[in-house]
């Protein structure tokens, strides 16, 4: 008896999203140890954090198929980018990164509606919440890093900044939880 809830081809675009994650987790990895190899050990912190919650985000996606009855299949992870020429570069690719994942998350959900399938429709609601974080998380490093003077910055504004992201939270504060009292 086939007990996969899953159609073969969502099957196979979870499989795909759970590589892409861990294709992320290695592309912030990389741009961690370019950043501390640079001196920012904060900001090399920071982004393997952010490299350990992509891994995770890929192993949420592994368990989903397994739970209904799929496979999925770890594939060969192709080489993350370049390292970036300047900590302006490498914020902007973070952003740029998160977006482009948003844009595979999104598909999914498309397929999901189109394929009336609920349950994945909403094990991806998690995921849609999720890249508001994320994205916004990678605005505020961009605005920050302006703030401080961008590639014009001082050594000082540097420390500054490199220090403040070694104990930044990983989460974003979201609009859905922002109240008067609390904005
Ligand atoms: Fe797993 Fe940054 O999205």
């Amino acid at each position: 008896m086939n007990t996969n809830r899953l159609s073969p081809a969502m099957e196979k675009a979870l499989s795909d999203q759970m590589n892409k994650e861990i294709h992320a987790s290695h592309t912030f990895l990389s741009y961690g140890i370019w950043a501390d190899d640079k001196g920012y050990q904060g900001i090399a912190n920071f982004l393997y954090r952010h490299a350990q919650e992509e891994r995770n985000h890929s192993i949420k996606f592994m368990e989903y198929v397994l739970n209904r009855g799929g496979k999925p299949k770890v594939d060969a992870i192709p080489a993350p980018p370049d390292d970036p020429q300047s900590l302006t570069e490498c914020f902007d690719n973070v952003f740029k990164h998160e977006v482009d994942n948003t844009t595979s998350i999104y598909k999914l959900v498309d397929r999901a509606l189109d394929e009336k399938d609920w349950a994945t429709w909403n094990f991806m609601q998690w995921f849609v919440q999720e890249q508001i974080e994320e994205e916004t998380l990678a605005q505020d490093l961009i605005d920050k890093l302006k703030i401080a003077g961008g590639d014009q910055a001082s050594n000082e504004s540097l420390f500054t900044l490199d220090k403040a992201l070694e104990s930044a939270p990983n989460d974003v504060p979201l609009a859905q939880e922002a109240t008067g009292d609390n904005p």
